[in-house]
């Protein structure tokens, strides 16, 4: 392991020292587009006021005759569209294709200095990152990129599930991660066709009640994935997201799917779908009710510290530390959105 010291040094000379803290971004949905396709290019300067991240997607989904056009598309559209305080992010293949190494270098060449994070799929120990983090400090020092390019990680196999605490604290470079529930079913050898959400065979039965038909509850099939990916990327100060939800017809149960990964602390999801843009925004950005109950607490207990009751309730230490996690996102949402501002109050 690094000495603390040598952690945060640049890998090359002349690259961007890295970030001591991550930048404070709003990324509660991370939009998907395929950029080989002129017709999607073109929407995107009108999508880039609706969403909080905008990601050219090169890897899966992108037939391989359209991998060069997807790479070539997206420099196009980064260099064309002003993001503002949007993300601009690519989801580039997986390191042992044959296109990772040119989508690297071709994209940082370009427009490095436009773009905020790098999603690296397939991520299955602290390794992958240290390559993409060396060959990120050689590139941004080539071009003079003037910010770090960030890593996303997508937790999308069995092995990379086993190493997560080890990817998430592999470099000053990690932003966050995504749970892949399509790569992950597959490379666990799940018995499921599904992209996230649950499965009606996932269930817990209810205890025999006479002749009464026996009730099941489904369980969520992720539960323990998304716990475990939570854990390692609050304990390396990183960013945990759900990933995509294939289901386009099911908003409802997408949105299921989203709150309980937003309920257990993820920030954000992907949407790889106009619809589930809206589902997104409702659900990572913080219910007005739990906003205004949260700013009670921190004006009841301006130090932070003792025990206050607040409609019957009992506050201390702890409760005022969720209470800030609450308002300090909702000042992050009331600044990109004007709606949500006025119905914060903030
Ligand atoms: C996403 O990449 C997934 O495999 O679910
Ligand atoms: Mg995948």
């Amino acid at each position: 392991m690094k000495l603390p010291r040598n952690f945060f040094k640049p890998l090359a000379i002349g690259a961007p020292a890295p970030y001591r803290e991550l930048p404070v971004r709003l990324e509660r949905m991370i939009h998907f587009v395929p950029p080989h396709l002129e017709k999607i290019r073109a929407k995107v300067p009108d999508l880039a006021g609706q969403v909080d991240v905008v990601l050219g997607n090169l890897e899966d989904a992108i037939p391989i005759d359209a991998k060069e056009a997807a790479r070539s598309g997206f420099i196009e559209l980064a260099k064309a569209v002003n993001f503002g305080t949007t993300g601009l992010w690519t989801r580039i293949n997986a390191l042992n294709s044959p296109w990772a190494l040119d989508d690297i270098r071709e994209i940082v060449g370009a427009v490095g200095d436009k773009l905020d994070v790098i999603m690296l799929p397939k991520v299955d120990g602290p390794w992958d990152i240290h390559y993409l983090d060396q060959l990120l400090a050689q590139l941004e020092a080539k071009h003079s990129v003037s910010k770090p390019i960030l890593i996303h990680a997508i937790l999308e196999t069995a092995e990379g599930v086993k190493n997560v605490e080890a990817i998430a604290a592999a470099s000053p470079r990690m932003h966050g991660m995504s749970l892949g529930p399509a790569d992950l079913a597959a490379s666990r050898a799940m018995k499921t066709t599904r992209v996230g959400g649950g499965h009606p065979d996932y269930k817990v039965l209810a205890d025999p009640d006479g002749d009464a038909p026996r009730v099941g509850y489904q369980q969520d099939l992720w539960h323990y994935t998304v716990g475990k990916m939570v854990d390692a990327c609050a304990a390396s100060g990183i960013k945990p997201f759900y990933g995509p939800f294939g289901d386009f017809s099911d908003g409802a149960a997408c949105e299921s799917q989203f709150r309980n990964a937003f309920l257990q602390g993820c920030v954000g999801a992907w949407s790889l779908h106009p619809s589930q843009i809206d589902i997104a925004k409702r659900v990572f950005s913080p219910d007005p009710g739990e906003v205004a109950f949260a700013v009670k607490i921190l004006d009841a207990m301006p130090d932070g510290a003792g025990a206050v009751m607040i409609d019957g309730k009992m506050q201390d230490d702890a409760t005022w530390k969720q209470a800030k996690v609450i308002v300090d996102l909702a000042r992050i949402v009331a600044d990109k959105d004007k709606d949500l501002a006025a119905v914060y109050g903030l």
